[in-house]
């Protein structure tokens, strides 16, 4: 018997949501996913930015939106899903990009620190997916979630703990619900990066530490965020792929110095 779990539209028909669109990754995937998809909705607390962002876009003739809120804020999940329902008929692609990357020892790290992390990194991208897959189940319509992992929860890498425990908590999402919504038709992956370099990157990073980083790389640099939107470009063509972790760090987790 035929299988009628509903399908993914193809990519130039789909409507993608970009989260924490505004700058560094979210910025870059978004001018990588415009020529390709229907149209965009690029949400971030950064005002002045992503609206900028989603007014270049316009200009260059692509369909785009930006929306403004804290992700962490309770109510902003349905509402973002519900801009995407009446303005475009509903989403088919949900990027779980925004987040916070803040590192700090075990002994340093405050509960506020640590409530940040999992309120941003961990919560919103729980919330948001559920409302995103909500809005599909209803529009008995195929989708799929990348969610923006990092190569910190495949290894060990001291001083990040709860970014990592964090971002290990989103891997985690990624396979669960991978499961758990494949009779709905939505496929959940994750893109495990290893050092990009964004702007935020690049001015957190002391040169000595940005060194050090990078003779623990294989392949010796950073990601530019144009590779980092490829690869979210590939999830999104990759029917076949759920579950999966894409790892992009040019050799950093399987380093083993002799
Ligand atoms: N750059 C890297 O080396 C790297 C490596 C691994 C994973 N990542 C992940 O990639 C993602 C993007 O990283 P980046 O380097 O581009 O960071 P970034 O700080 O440059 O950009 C993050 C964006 O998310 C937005 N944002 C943050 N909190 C938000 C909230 N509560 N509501 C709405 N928007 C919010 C910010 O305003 C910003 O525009 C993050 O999830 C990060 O953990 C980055």
């Amino acid at each position: 018997m035929a299988d009628a779990r509903p399908v993914e539209r193809p990519l130039h028909e789909r409507v993608v949501v970009v989260t924490g669109a505004a700058k560094g990754l979210g910025d870059a995937i978004a001018r990588e996913l415009a020529p390709r998809c229907a149209a965009l909705l690029l949400a971030d607390l950064d005002a002045e930015r992503v609206e900028a962002q989603a007014d270049r876009l316009r200009a260059e003739g692509r369909k785009a939106t930006a929306w403004v809120a804290d992700l962490t804020d309770p109510g902003s999940a349905g509402a973002l899903i519900d801009v995407a329902d009446a303005e475009f008929g509903g989403a088919d692609v949900l990027v779980n990009n925004a987040g916070i990357v803040e590192y700090a020892p075990l002994a340093e790290t405050s509960r506020e620190l640590f409530r940040r992390l999992m309120a941003v990194d961990v919560e919103s991208v729980y919330f948001l997916t559920q409302a995103f897959a909500d809005s599909l189940r209803r529009r008995e319509s195929g989708g799929c979630v990348v969610n923006l992992g990092t190569s910190h929860a495949l290894t060990g890498v001291g001083g990040t703990s709860a970014y990592s425990t964090a971002k290990g908590a989103v891997h985690a999402m990624t396979r669960a619900l991978a499961v758990e919504l494949a009779p709905l038709g939505i496929r959940v992956n994750t893109l495990a990066l290893g050092t990009t370099l964004t702007e935020r990157v690049r001015s957190e990073l002391a040169p000595e530490l940005l060194r050090k980083r990078m003779r623990q790389i294989p392949l010796a640099r950073g990601a530019r965020p144009q590779e980092a939107a490829a690869a979210v470009a590939y999830l999104l063509d990759a029917g076949f792929a759920t579950g999966t972790e894409l790892v992009l760090d040019g050799g950093f987790t399987v380093f083993g110095d002799a």
